[in-house]
């Protein structure tokens, strides 16, 4: 096998180039044996103290390596761009294409031969696999696993109690000494958010796709069992070099539909569309809105967890996790090639479901509507998107007068005014927060109600933008509108007091304005968004693509592969 692995193109070759390859990897006391012919396989590590939901890596890679020498491997650990959710501005998801490109580039130019991504907080997930696809050697996803469920006063809770607790605050129900005192009981342990948020979705996402070991998506980080985990990914990606089975040989249009109806199952986060849209594009499988819409349609929601429902993570695992979806959706399943070379379907068949107010049956399902729904109409000519379970049944069919915020600026300088111009029926529409418009498409799509509704008692309303929500958010907010105000979409023209109809089960959303009247406001129509001219940035808002098309980049689409470059020397 020595001579099909990558690695030997560079640790396998004598004379100067073999010595330099090796020489300078024996400074870390490597010994001789480690380059004769063992699978090297990188762990891809987005261990940072600015990732807090990551935090935990380094002793997680330690389990993974063990795993891999176990199996006659040789691990070497490589650290790749860390995004971290709460801290960087103006979103982590304009970087989720860059670490993208990370990966790819540093997994393509070492001498791997297999790789198991650590992937953690929401945008680590998706940039880690997504550069794996597009080099496609074996790889393994190994999550952090979600926090312990927070404690506060007795209750239990997750981050989508913040949304909660700020309006409280915001209504003078809630102290400020109390927020404080709230803000370490919800993190009080390592891992990820512990609702359905999008890091819980990604984790879901790949167990359905089969990029793990069953049961990856729910161990919580600080259940030793995570760990064991670990240690056996390491072990089986040593196998996986050898029965070279790829991400393109898992990742089949199947698994993608299994990925589809798992998510609509749990009840997953919003963000997985874009997510799951922009890995089919590495991949090379075509997937559209529709298919999400379609695929979703029938599956009821099964899993009771915040935001959509009551409970966490950790009760999610300890219920049985994903493969007691999996097994409950049986035959709506295909029984794809999963990364332990076995059927994701025969994976689920031994789980069992022990706790049925957290994972409820198809024949008695917590919710009969799930999924996500993808509306059409002239204010999004592309498609939008709504995640009904998380949203107001009284608000699927909906009529209103919209109260137009221009940007965040606008909103957040307006949204407790007094005079504010609102009513319980108004729609609250927010432009420019799209991919080039913010630029990146930032969680602010579920905005606050106005205060002046909030004291009537109302605690849900219409809410339509381009940028994205928070997996932990909730209400009644149609997000992903594309195309995006500040790309020439038409939500860019909307103004105050507009009349807009939502029709959540005819999958509508219109603008009642005429055509003649928004070709009249699209010539008097200046950009009001900033534009970079260097870095990063620039590329990233010259390239970057819609929101039904997955916002990678249009030159990240396919794969480069695992060819071995020319010599560096
Ligand atoms: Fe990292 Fe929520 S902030 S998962
Ligand atoms: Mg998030």
């Amino acid at each position: 096998m020595s001579q099909k692995l990558r690695s030997q193109q560079w640790f396998g070759k004598k004379g100067k180039d073999g010595f330099i390859y090796r020489a300078w990897m024996k400074n870390q006391g490597v010994p001789d044996h480690e380059f004769a012919g063992k699978p090297v396989i990188g762990i891809c590590n987005t261990w940072s103290e600015l990732t807090p939901c990551n935090a935990h890596f380094r002793e997680l890679a330690q389990s993974v390596k063990n795993g891999i020498y176990e199996a006659g491997g040789f691990p070497v650990e490589f650290p790749v761009m860390s995004l971290g959710e709460t801290l960087m501005k103006p979103t982590a998801m304009l970087y989720r294409n860059l670490a993208s490109m990370d990966v790819e580039e540093s997994i393509r130019a070492n001498p791997l031969d297999g790789v198991v991504l650590l992937c953690g907080c929401d945008k680590t997930t998706p940039s880690l696999v997504m550069g794996a696809c597009s080099v496609d050697i074996p790889s393994i996803v190994v999550s952090g696993g979600p926090m312990l469920t927070g404690k506060y006063e007795g209750k239990d809770i997750g981050t989508s109690d913040i949304w909660r607790f700020s309006e409280a605050n915001r209504m003078g129900t809630m102290s400020d000494e109390a927020l404080s005192l709230s803000e370490a009981c919800m993190c009080r342990s390592r891992g990820h958010c512990a609702v359905m948020g999008t890091a819980s979705t990604m984790a879901c996402m790949v167990e359905s796709l089969g990029l793990t070991l069953p049961t990856n998506a729910a161990i919580p980080a600080a259940d030793s069992r995570r760990k064991v985990l670990a240690h056996l990914s390491g072990m089986r990606i040593v196998d996986m070099v050898k029965e070279d089975l790829k991400p393109s040989d898992i990742l089949t249009r199947e698994a993608f539909e299994n990925a589809i109806k798992v998510n609509a199952a749990i009840g997953g986060s919003t963000n997985f569309v874009l997510h799951l849209l922009a890995i089919a594009g590495r991949i090379g499988i075509d997937l559209n809105l529709d298919d999400i819409d379609r695929l979703s349609a029938d599956i009821p929601l099964l899993a009771n967890l915040q935001p959509s429902g009551q409970y966490f993570m950790e009760d999610f695992y300890y219920a049985g996790g994903v493969p007691v979806i999996t097994q409950m959706l049986g035959e709506q399943l295909q029984n794809c090639i999963t990364a332990n070379g076995k059927g994701i379907r025969e994976n689920a068949k031994e789980a069992c479901c022990y706790n049925e107010q957290v994972i409820s049956s198809l024949d008695k399902p917590f919710k009969p509507q799930s999924g996500i729904a993808v509306l059409k109409g002239n204010l999004c000519e592309n498609g939008a998107i709504i995640k009904p379970s998380a949203a107001s049944a009284s608000l699927m069919q909906h009529t209103g007068k919209a109260v137009v915020f221009e940007d965040i600026e606008d909103y957040k300088a307006r949204i407790d005014d007094p005079d504010l111009d609102v009513d319980e029926d108004s729609i609250l529409v927010l432009k420019n927060v799209g991919p080039v418009g913010y630029p990146g498409m930032p969680e602010v799509g579920n905005m606050g109600l106005p205060k002046k509704m909030l004291e009537k008692g109302l605690v849900d309303m219409v809410r339509i933008s381009d940028g994205r929500m928070s997996g932990t958010g909730f209400g009644t907010v149609i997000l992903h509108v594309s195309p995006e105000a500040a790309a020439g979409g038409v939500l860019g023209l909307v103004r105050q007091g507009d009349i807009i109809e939502l029709d959540v089960p005819g999958r509508s959303l219109q603008l009642k304005v005429s055509e003649e009247e928004l070709q009249r406001r699209r010539s008097e129509q200046k950009p009001n968004h900033p534009e970079f001219d260097r870095g990063y940035v620039r590329l990233y808002q010259q390239y970057v693509e819609q929101a039904h098309l997955g916002a990678d980049m249009a030159f990240l689409r396919g794969k480069s592969g695992s060819k071995v470059s020319r010599d560096s020397h």
